[in-house]
């Protein structure tokens, strides 16, 4: 197919640190996709902590690969072009993708691998799906690498007790939904504010406000052990004898934001055959569980919550909210609508 040419729009940062303020607007060349890519002119991204962490330079010097970097991982459009052997897409194509580390989101037009990207059906939003590659896969991984399984067996075996924390949060809240559509009992922990969301709207069976002495020792109202633990809140810094004192005999807390403490820990476990345990996890989303969370938007069993959305030309302002850590849902940067 022939190369698109011209300029777009797009929000970049050229060096470490600087926040929100550190983002710069710019008129760049619009990608060409390479083989195996599709090009998609872009509807919506979602900010992650991990667009902001990159930039303060927790992975320096590997990531960003180069300077200026577009950042936005989560990727929702429409395809416009295609590179070389790509056949499942075709121009016109709604989808989303994920481009991890590459990035590319904030921006009018982004690559994308096509065996990173898939179809986005009339019913699922362009916001509800840039939500999902990031956020919603990681709270799926974790919840199957905990034991925690989505098509449960209906027995009273397969139910789980789960705590996730954080459940106010991007990842939080898809897993809090997940968990209770396989039928599991959760426990959530969340901010005052947001305990009537938690459980009326995600349907956790109770909340836990972490400003409370029970929500900091994370101990359920109703007295269950854990059998698995989504720990999503990044700043708690939970020492593992906290949950070791929740948790069921074979409780495990699968940590999505590991320290060296947290691998320090794993690692003891398993040499002295620990059966509670703690497993760092670090997830690079797949295509098929994006496939699979894309299905649950549409048959409306699954949603994003969205805490705010901004156009292009006020990123800044979203990437400011997700460093706040004070999201309620996902944060969406949106192209093409008002600005
Ligand atoms: N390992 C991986 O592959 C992976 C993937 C995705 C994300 N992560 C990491 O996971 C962490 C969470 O990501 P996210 O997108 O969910 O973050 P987020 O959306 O920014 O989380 C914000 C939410 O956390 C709540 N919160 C903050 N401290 C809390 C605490 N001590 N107890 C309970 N809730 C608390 C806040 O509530 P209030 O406003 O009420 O304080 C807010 O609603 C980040 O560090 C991120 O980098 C890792």
């Amino acid at each position: 197919m022939a190369a698109r040419s011209g300029t777009m729009r797009a929000v970049q940062y050229d060096r470490y640190g600087g926040g929100a303020q550190g983002l710069k607007h710019a008129e760049v060349p619009i990608p060409s996709p390479n083989k195996g890519e599709v090009l998609i002119r872009m509807e919506a991204t979602s900010i992650n902590p991990v667009d902001w962490k990159f930039q303060k330079g927790v992975a320096r010097p590997v990531m960003p690969r180069k300077f200026p970097f577009i950042s936005g991982f989560d990727l929702a459009g429409e395809v416009v072009e295609v590179g070389a052997g790509v056949s499942d897409f075709k121009p016109g194509d709604k989808v989303i993708a994920i481009n991890f580390p590459n990035g590319g989101g904030l921006a009018e037009y982004a690559v994308a691998s096509a065996s990173l990207t898939v179809p986005r059906p009339p019913k699922v939003s362009a916001a509800q799906g840039a939500c999902l590659p990031i956020a919603a896969v990681t709270a799926l991984r974790s919840l199957q690498t905990a034991g925690v399984s989505l098509d449960p067996d209906g027995t009273a075996a397969g139910r789980k007790n789960v705590l996730v924390t954080a459940a106010s949060g991007g990842v939080g809240h898809f897993a809090v939904q997940l968990a209770r559509l396989g039928g599991h009992r959760v426990t959530a922990t969340c901010g005052a504010r947001n305990l009537g969301l938690v459980v009326d709207q995600l349907g956790a069976d109770e909340a836990l406000d972490y400003g409370t002495p029970e929500g900091a020792g994370l101990r359920s109202p109703s007295g269950r052990k854990y059998d698995a633990v989504v720990h999503c809140a990044a700043a708690a810094g939970v020492p593992w004898s906290a949950f070791r004192r929740v948790l069921a005999d074979a409780g495990t807390v699968v940590d999505i934001t590991p320290g060296f403490a947290a691998g320090a820990t794993a690692i003891l476990q398993m040499v002295t055959f620990s059966k509670k345990r703690l497993v760092p996890l670090l997830v690079t989303p797949r295509k098929d569980e994006m496939e699979l969370l894309v299905g649950m938007v549409k048959e409306g069993r699954l949603t994003a919550v969205i805490d705010s959305r901004y156009p292009l030309s006020r990123a800044q302002e979203g990437w400011a909210r997700s460093m706040s850590g004070h999201a309620t849902g996902k944060v969406v940067v949106e192209m093409g609508g008002e600005e």
